[in-house]
């Protein structure tokens, strides 16, 4: 891998082999601490962010690397002034190995990496993607059933602006035997593009309206966050709320994912179920993320 702009650029393979190392890494970290030794990346935030921003930094520092770091690049960096985002690329890759980027442009990876001379790597673009967060739900769905082939997942929340669910039916699309079911209010439905896309590879969407018609021998049940910042308007809170209540009328098997922050979509009272894998996802996606740099910056195929 020699940067990461989009889930598009994934085999089946390629994927597999980057969980792989990501294993390796969380069963042994200690053997990778010299391996950003003399390397400085750039971690240029311009949307807010807890998760991917510090856990890139915690993977940073674990992998031995330094960094510099615009943490509110919308208002702290030249942006503010007007400079525009390929000048501030053209910027830091004179300064940096590497560029993780978060942005509030759908396109803006792909932008960036057309004039940097460093490798781009995707922090969140837009209601587009978020290539890293995909990973590292893959690798947790994976770590808890042992395969991603035969996943049935269900998908609720924002299906139309949350680029984490766009970027995760790409990666579970290189699987067999995948069934993909999705429940939200009807402002968030899947876009047809992404129907399409899954019909593409033979995978069948079932659109649902209400817990009762998922099946209850699901395997995942991935829960997102209405994404208010994306649209004018409101169009109130999310309706499909995961309680115990909810869980319990689902098998043990049946996970419960979401990149988090989560708003009232799944209540408390599951945060104690050992099928609650959220908190387990966060402390993944420093794990992947370690894979992810090592991957690009120093094995680099
Ligand atoms: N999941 C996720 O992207 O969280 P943050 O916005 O906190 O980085």
């Amino acid at each position: 891998m020699n940067k990461l702009l989009d889930c598009k650029e994934f085999t089946k393979e390629s994927l597999m082999e980057l969980l792989e190392l990501a294993s390796k890494i969380k069963a042994n970290p200690e053997n990778y601490t010299e391996e950003l030794k003399n390397k400085v990346i750039a971690v240029m935030f311009f949307e807010p962010s807890t998760r991917t921003r510090m856990s890139f930094e915690a993977a940073i520092q674990r992998l031995g690397g330094k960094m510099i770091v615009t943490e509110n690049g919308k208002d702290n960096s030249s942006a503010k002034k007007g400079e525009t985002l390929e000048d501030t690329i053209r910027v830091l890759d004179k300064y940096a190995d590497a560029i993780v980027m978060r942005h509030s442009s759908d396109t803006a990876a792909i932008d960036a990496d057309r004039v940097s001379r460093v490798p781009i790597i995707n922090a969140g673009s837009g209601k587009s993607e978020h290539p890293t967060q995909a990973l590292l739900d893959v690798f947790t769905i994976l770590n808890r059933r042992g395969s991603l082939d035969g996943t049935k997942l269900a998908i609720l929340g924002d299906l139309k602006y949350g680029r984490t669910t766009h970027s995760l039916l790409q990666l579970i699309s290189l699987f067999d035997n995948v069934e993909v079911y999705g429940l939200s209010k009807k402002e968030f439905m899947l876009p047809q593009e992404y129907i399409d896309f899954l019909s593409s590879k033979g995978i069948k969407y079932t659109i649902c309206n209400s817990f009762e018609e998922l099946p209850r021998d699901i395997d995942a049940l991935y829960h997102t966050r209405i994404q208010s910042e994306r649209f004018e308007g409101d169009f109130g809170k999310e309706e499909y709320i995961i309680d115990k209540k909810v869980l319990d009328t689902f098998t043990d098997k049946a996970m419960v994912l979401h990149p988090l922050p989560r708003m009232n979509e799944i209540a408390t009272d599951v945060d104690d179920d050992p099928r609650a894998m959220y908190f387990t996802q966060v402390e993944n996606g420093m794990y992947v993320r370690m894979a992810i740099l090592k991957s690009i910056l120093v094995d680099n195929k």
